[in-house]
């Protein structure tokens, strides 16, 4: 569904991405892990057309989407949950919502715009209660929501997470998760960057390692949480290889 090859990515000339190569399959779910600053948001960006100072290869089911602006790509199916949430804050939750709908005309496969929201309060009933509340005043758990459920108001065929966990409570960060393994069982095809890479690996089928612009590994989530170097500088040694994805996803 999603090819990149060969892609550099630069910040006034400095290069942030140094040739990275890599494919997301149809109902895949993808993780990209990686230390601070390796280039994982840069990566995201790229695909989703909101850096543009970058060359290579980025292909979306067989169409050079290179260069697209970020709208075309949101129309096409393409779509980014982004790094720090970046609600529309002084908005409600169901204008938010709205937002996530915006480029989808109205009706998405026939599905009304109100018919839509109304699963996502189903989905979300969290955010049902607090329909009318401005997003800015939200809690982190509330507002990751929102923007999860403003991504798939759009019903994204390519649904690209930037650290859906980041800065929230270890019970919350769970709920995101489960709710991260709901879209895969419904047979999203994800692409997910996390910083807590065990539970990534355990939701993944297939990961990446991003180390300063370079993709250093590739292979099965399973073969990863196995692989010495990853569990060195990214789970720890005290992990229970054999129990994790039973006990993260039970
Ligand atoms: N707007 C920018 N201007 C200049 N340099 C940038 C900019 N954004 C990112 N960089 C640099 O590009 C590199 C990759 O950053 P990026 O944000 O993609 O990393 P990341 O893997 O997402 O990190 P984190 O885990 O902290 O989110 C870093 O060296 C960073 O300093
Ligand atoms: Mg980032």
């Amino acid at each position: 569904m999603l090819r990149i090859e060969n892609l550099h990515a630069f910040y006034r000339g400095n290069e942030a991405l140094k040739g990275v190569s890599l494919d997301v399959g149809q109902g895949e779910i993808v993780a990209l892990i990686g230390a601070n600053g390796a280039g994982k948001t840069t990566l995201l960006n790229c695909v989703s057309g909101i850096h543009t100072d970058m060359i290579g290869q980025i292909t979306f089911n067989g169409k050079n989407i290179a260069g697209e602006p970020a709208h075309e790509l949101v129309k096409q199916g393409l779509v980014q949950c982004p790094e720090n949430r970046q609600l529309f804050g002084v908005m409600s939750v169901q204008e938010n919502l709205e937002m996530g709908a915006y480029l989808a005309t109205g009706e998405i496969q026939g599905v009304s715009l109100a018919k839509r929201i109304e699963d996502m309060f189903l989905k979300f009933p969290v955010l049902k209660s607090r329909r009318r509340q401005l997003a800015g005043t939200l809690s982190g758990g509330e507002q990751q929501m929102v923007a999860i459920a403003r991504g798939l108001m759009s019903d994204p065929k390519l649904f690209m997470l930037d650290e859906p966990s980041l800065g929230l409570a270890p019970i919350i960060v769970e709920d995101m998760f489960r709710i991260i393994k709901e879209m895969k069982n419904e047979g999203r095809t994800i692409l997910l960057v996390e910083q807590n890479a065990l539970a990534a690996l355990a939701l993944s089928d297939r990961a990446y390692l991003l180390e300063t612009g370079r993709l250093t590994l590739g292979g099965s989530s399973t073969m990863f949480v196995k692989d010495d170097r990853v569990r060195r500088a990214y789970l720890g040694n005290d992990i229970d290889v054999e129990h994790i994805f039973d006990d993260l996803l039970d």
